[in-house]
Order: structure tokens, then sequence, then C-alpha cells
């Protein structure tokens, strides 16, 4: 499926070049794992909007999708010492992922074997797991401590005490969980990921600020926005003159249900303008937006806007991070590299865009979902411990460009997107029963994460990937 020389779908129409002809004129060329093209077909032409906005339905995802998924739950650097533990609220069930030893993680279900009690309420550090409720405890490894007049439980075998645990795996400082005993590695689950990511690691840096925000939209309809470019021009207009949304790549592999990914070139206009920008004008409008006031300056014969971009962010981000990426691609720089991991994570392999998101239902409302955006810094050269996690939490009125985290005009960006989903929802949820459509190529990642979805959905459990 894989090709050298295919760039595009052949039923594709327009005068915009896609991503491969794009990146092959860059001075600083792309690395091999941006020069792959995977087109595949997917079947998932369309799904019932009961999907976005059913209770029953997301009861079935409680019930057969998260259960059987593996789900960033934290990072590494986000429990350094023995003790340290953050709660993890997974659809349907909470957990304590716990630095148990110095190399070992567990992943224990925050209730108490007693009566029920949760365990934990909020990231803290700890000698022993005690139970508020009556003070049943437990050891970091999830064996059982101490129970107050042990006396009164005659007939309990402290054997059957330990602590209920959801398998743990760790990729590149990425804590990941799964309560199924019959899911694939998480090594298998994360297919094409490890080696398109080989030479760009997150081992390496380390989680500094989230911004949370709780957002009026399903978390499908949540992640399913930013597997497309194809919104560009309706929801971020700003952006047709250097957005690269014609041009954008979108990789399924035949053979990975959990990965897909897309290449969306800076620098490049949109198909949806009326006539052709020259360089100077794709640079103008983009320096305009990103840099309100600053007079752009002339390009040179022959240099095109996105390359100027690419020096300018391999320099401000050198400063930035204290980093030299005077040798860094292009394409690497300047534009988006985005890969998803199903169900509801999304990666980014781009200088200036150091992001991880993560998507979670609000339990027993289909119609809410809270947005992570996980903003990751280097870890300093000399081994020193990082600064604690910076959590932002956005209220219902609060604006991601009011935060003041993220430059205004991304800021910005988000804000239009949440504003787009909100409404997305709302027609959703009060439009009728009409099928939602997805399109052949732009929206293929969308129709992929529903063929993976319905494979974990199935009545028979064997359909779900790496199962037999
Ligand atoms: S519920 Fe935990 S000790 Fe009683
Ligand atoms: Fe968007």
């Amino acid at each position: 499926m894989g090709s050298e020389t295919k760039f595009a779908p052949d039923y594709r129409q327009s005068h915009i070049p896609p991503f491969q002809q794009v990146i092959a004129d860059d001075p600083a060329p792309a690395p091999e794992v941006l020069r792959e093209y995977s087109e595949t077909d997917v079947p998932v032409a369309r799904v019932s909007r009961e999907q976005y906005r059913d209770p029953a339905f997301a009861a079935l995802e409680e019930k057969r999708l998260w259960p059987r998924v593996w789900q960033f739950a934290c990072r590494e650097e986000q429990i350094p010492e023995v003790g340290d533990c953050v709660v993890y609220e997974s659809p349907g069930a909470s957990f304590i992922i716990m630095r148990s030893d110095d190399d070992e993680i567990r992943a224990f279900y925050n209730s108490c074997l007693h009566r029920g009690m949760k365990l934990c309420t909020h990231d803290t550090s700890v000698m022993k797991l005690a139970c508020p409720f009556h003070g049943f405890t437990w050891n970091l490894d999830g064996t059982l401590a101490h129970i107050p007049s042990r006396w009164d439980f005659p007939d309990l075998d402290e054997k059957k005490m330990n602590l209920p645990e959801a398998r743990v795996e760790r990729w590149q400082g990425f804590v990941f969980i799964n309560r199924d005993a019959d899911a694939p590695p998480l090594l298998d689950y994360l297919g094409h990921l490890p080696a398109h990511f080989a030479d760009w690691s997150y081992e390496d840096k380390y989680l500094a600020t989230v911004i949370r925000k709780t957002i009026d939209a399903n978390w499908k309809t949540c992640i399913e926005a930013f597997l497309e470019s194809y919104h560009l021009a309706g929801i971020h207009a700003q952006a047709l003159p250097f957005g690269g949304d014609a041009s954008t790549q979108y990789d399924v592999w035949p053979d990975d249900p959990h990965v897909s990914r897309f290449l969306e070139p800076t620098g490049v206009m949109s198909d949806q303008l009326p006539r052709a920008l020259s360089e100077q004008e794709i640079l103008n409008a983009a320096l305009n937006v990103v840099f309100a006031g600053v007079e752009p300056p002339q390009l040179d014969e022959g240099v095109k806007a996105r390359h100027h971009m690419a020096a300018g962010m391999r320099a401000a981000m050198g400063e930035a991070d204290g980093t030299d990426y005077s040798a860094m691609s292009d394409a690497e720089a300047a534009d988006a590299v985005q890969y998803s991991v199903f169900p509801n994570m999304i990666i980014f392999r781009s200088l200036g865009y150091p992001y991880v998101y993560r998507f979670l239902p609000v339990r027993g409302d289909p119609n809410r979902a809270t947005f992570e955006f996980l903003i990751f810094k280097p870890k300093p050269a000399n081994g020193q411990p990082v600064p604690e996690v910076n959590l932002v939490e956005l209220g219902e009125q609060d604006t991601f460009a009011g935060a003041g985290i993220l430059p205004p005009w991304h800021g910005e960006i988000y804000d239009q997107d949440v504003n787009g989903l909100r409404q997305c929802q709302q027609g959703m949820r009060d439009g009728g029963n009409a099928d939602i459509i997805y399109s052949a190529y732009q929206e293929v990642r969308i129709r992929h994460l529903h063929q993976t979805l319905a494979r974990y959905l199935s009545d028979d459990p064997t359909e779900a990937p790496g199962r037999r």
C-alpha cells in the first residue's frame, strides 16, 4: 500500500500540491518517516448520530471500549519518587498510578476492599495507602499492611486482600494502563508509532503544563475535529493563506488499527482561496496573524514562505529551549506532524507543537468531554529534577487565548475549535436522525477511528484488535 511515488489518492482534485511535493524542494530535507505515504481505503462512510449523543451508546463504550484499550494515564516524571501517585479518572473506573518502587509503576483500582471507599481523591505522595473511612491500609506494592480491629474480621484471608490492579506498560515516559488481560502488549498496540518516534523522543521531554477544559461535545466529536484539516476554511479562515489544508497528507496503515497521522504543511495556501498568492503574500499573511504589527521581511528570490517560517521556528524554539535546532528539517520545524493513538490521544512530532492532547468523556453525559492540552519542554540536560506540572483549569467562560499560556493567535485557534465543537454537538443532538457522513480522504482518520471502535464494541469479543 505504501508507495515511493504516489502522493495522493487518484481521485484527488486540487491545483495545490500534496504534502510530498511541497516538501520535495525543502532546503532542509525531511527525514524518511515523513517521506512515507500510506493510502488505505476505510469503508466506514457513515455512522448513526446516536454514537455521539445517546447515553446508551456511551454506556456501551464504558463497558466494551474503555476497559479494553491502552490508555495514556500519566507521565513518569509526574511520579518521580517512590510513593508518588497520580489519580487517573478513566471512563468508568478510577485508578491510582503509583510509583511503587524505583523502576516499578502500578495502577490500582481506586477503591477500598472493605466497603468500597475511594482511596485517593487527588495526586499525592504517601508511605502507605490508607483508606480514609476505617483505616484499612496497603503497602505501595498493593499488599495489605493493616486492618484496624483486625480481630473483627475473623474469616478474612489476608492473601486475598491485595489491591486489584490494571496492567501498566510504558513508552517514552508515557504511562499507559489497560484493564484487559487479553489485550496485546503496548508496543504492538502502538503500531507504527514507536518507529516513527525513534528519532523524536518524548523521553527527553517533561510535561510542563496541562490546560484542561470541559467542552460541550462528545469525546469523539472533539478528537475527530483534530484528525482533519478540512475545517480550516469554516473555522479558521484567517489561516487559509498559509495553513496547508489542501496539501495535508492523511495516513492510515492497513495493519494498524490504533494509529493514524496527518502531515499538514505550513506556508502553503489553501485551494479554497479565489486566486493564487505569491510566496511573499503567503508570508505576509502568516506573519500578520502570528506577529500582528511586525513588518514582514522581503523574501529573497527562490525562498519560499515556508522556508522562512521554518528558519524562524528553529531560531525561536532554539532560544526558548536553549538548544541548537539549526540542522532540523523544514518539515519537522514548521509543519504539523500529528499522530493519533486510539481512542483518545493525539501526539505531535513537530518542533513548534510540543503537544499531546487527551480527550475523556464526562461520565453520564455523552454531550460533554474534557479536553486536556499537554505542553512539553526539554528536560534539563544536567539531570535536575523537573518542576511540577502547571495545571490550568479553564472554566466555562475562560478561553485558551485569555489563559496566556499559548501565543494569542494560537490560543484563538483553539477557541475557534471549542466554539465550533459546541455548535457541532448542538446540531448533532437536536438536528434529527440523518446519519453522519465522512469524506473518503480528508476524513479517512475519522473513518478509521470508527472502524476500530466498531471492532471493540462488537458482540463478538474476539473482534477487538489483537484478540484471538
Ligand atoms: S471503606 Fe475503606 S476502611 Fe472501610
Ligand atoms: Fe481546528
